[in-house]
């Protein structure tokens, strides 16, 4: 099965599509090149990774085994915490690049909001941007104070925010605030790593089109024009969580879906940003 995933038009005139393929614990050559040929056949041209994720160099191998030409993919990658406290950006930056043996990722991200270092770091990423090596810029975990203290230092607004999303989790406010001010919002943990799968609201609205609990969550996303980066290691699941493009909940169903919100984080906040401000 291949399906055709439609994009947004990033702040930056980029294109990107609006589901990608999350690799997060995605480790080994064996276990990336296998995840990686299912995603890739199933139709996800969008791969997410992150230098933390210590799986750079197997997620380029699996996407250079696939041949698909590099302008079809789209590949994202984050520059982590420790980097921006040693300042060492373009370091980290030109790291990532050679583990996934690319010349250009298609999206940079600061993984996270560390204080006193993200204004600096965002002016390093402004950089890279315009030496075309990252041909987009984003923040990922950034709240509205962490948003504003940007446009505040810097003309470049982010193309992107990723941050955990789902119909257990809504941010409805710091969603509507990013796509106020043209910031594409990219959901992780977008299945909340399974736990909506057997919520009866989400299955009985599901069974109407034929989809499962999770699809229909993946839908609510989209049709909230938010980006999802599922992952998966099994072949059903890749293949079902891109398999919502067919269907359209009503508005009634969209705002009984918005109720379910429990403020439930599934991503852990990592030791070093415990306290430090992050929601
Ligand atoms: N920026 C950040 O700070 C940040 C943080 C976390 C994640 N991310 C990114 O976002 C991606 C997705 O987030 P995530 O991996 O944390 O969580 P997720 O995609 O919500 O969930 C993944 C988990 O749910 C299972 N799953 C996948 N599809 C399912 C389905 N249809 N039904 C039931 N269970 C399903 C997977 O198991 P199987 O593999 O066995 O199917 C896996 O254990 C990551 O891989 C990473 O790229 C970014």
């Amino acid at each position: 099965m291949s399906s055709e995933i439609p994009a947004f038009l990033l702040n930056d005139e980029r294109p990107m599509p609006k589901a990608g393929f999350g690799v997060y614990k995605i480790t080994g050559d064996e276990g990336a090149a296998r995840a990686l040929e299912t995603a890739l056949e199933a139709g996800y041209r969008l791969i997410d990774t992150a230098s933390v994720y210590k799986n750079e160099e197997s997620i380029g191998k699996a996407i250079r085994s696939a041949n698909i030409p590099r302008e079809e993919l789209f590949i994202t990658s984050k520059v982590w915490n420790t980097a921006q406290r040693m300042g060492d950006i373009e370091g980290a930056f030109n790291r990532s690049l050679e583990r996934l043996k690319l010349d250009y990722v298609d999206l940079y991200l600061i993984h996270w909001p560390v204080p006193g270092c993200y204004p600096e770091t965002w002016r390093l990423l402004e950089k890279i941007h315009q030496s075309g090596r990252a041909k987009s810029i984003g923040v990922s975990n950034f709240g509205i104070s962490h948003l504003e203290h940007l446009f505040e230092i810097s003309g470049i607004i982010p193309a992107v925010n990723q941050i955990e999303c789902h119909p257990l989790w809504n941010r409805k406010e710091l969603v509507a605030y990013c796509q106020e001010r043209g910031i594409v919002v990219q959901a992780y943990a977008p299945v909340a790593r399974g736990a909506y799968a057997d919520r009866e609201i989400l299955t009985c609205i599901g069974k109407k089109y034929g989809k499962t609990a999770v699809q229909v969550g993946l839908r609510w996303l989209i049709q909230q024009d938010i980006g999802i980066i599922p992952k998966s290691v099994s072949k059903d699941r890749i293949l079902s969580n891109i398999d919502i493009f067919d269907f359209e909940l009503t508005k009634s169903e969209m705002e009984t879906i918005d109720t379910l919100d429990e403020h439930l984080r599934t991503a852990s906040i990592p030791d070093d940003m415990i306290g430090q401000g992050v929601e």
